[in-house]
């Protein structure tokens, strides 16, 4: 590729600013992180409705969801999980600077993957939420059979087995899932990106 041949058009388009007017709202990427099963997906559910039935208009961009369609060439090892954070990164690039909400639910397992995708957005834009639950805790929920199928070990990589997962230290807000209930965690979480959002 030859970068002087390439020419974006970005200066062209309709700034941040007046889409987001438009909207209402003010772009910025919501990122949870945090072991399989830990119940990001599920605050990112609810975290788009709650939005959604208070007149803001957010996009979800879960893990799984993108890991079958524009990341499916990816596996887990280490270096296809730092492009998939990577694509992830850009995609919620792309659309907070349209004045987009983005919820993002993927495990980001490393702090450098998590350091690079805030590089990626703009410290100003990205908060980072870390959805805690022990690996012992996700293990007993199992909501997709996948640590019994790790113990058996029927899955390569898996999370908190033979992939670490590093702990956020600086995480914008944690989440405590084994502590408080879905409604507890989901309005306490609105509450704050409540604040963050209006424009
Ligand atoms: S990340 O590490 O690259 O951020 P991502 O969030 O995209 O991971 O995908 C995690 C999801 O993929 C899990 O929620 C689970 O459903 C599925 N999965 C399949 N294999 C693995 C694995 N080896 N480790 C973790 N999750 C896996």
């Amino acid at each position: 590729m030859f970068p002087q041949d390439i020419h974006p058009i970005t200066d062209h388009l309709v700034n941040q600013k007046s889409k987001e007017t438009l909207l209402g709202q003010r772009g910025a990427v919501f990122w949870l992180c945090g072991l399989s099963g830990s119940g990001k997906s599920t605050l990112a559910i609810k975290l788009e409705k709650d939005l959604h039935e208070c007149g803001f208009y957010s996009v979800v961009l879960d893990g799984d969801n993108l890991r079958e369609t524009i990341n499916q060439d990816l596996s887990f090892n280490d270096r296809d999980r730092e492009e998939n954070i990577r694509r992830i990164a850009q995609l919620s690039k792309l659309l907070s600077s349209n004045g987009i909400i983005v919820i993002v639910s993927a495990i980001t397992p490393k702090e450098s993957f998590r350091i690079k995708s805030k590089e990626i957005i703009g410290e100003e834009n990205y908060y980072e939420i870390f959805v805690h639950a022990s690996y012992e805790k996700c293990s007993k929920r199992d909501v997709k059979g996948l640590y019994a199928k790790a113990d058996k070990g029927l899955i390569q990589d898996f999370t908190g087995k033979k992939s670490n997962f590093e702990e956020p230290q600086k995480a914008w807000l944690t989440i405590n899932t084994e502590e408080d209930s879905v409604l507890e965690s989901s309005n306490n979480l609105l509450s704050k990106v409540i604040v963050e959002i209006k424009n």
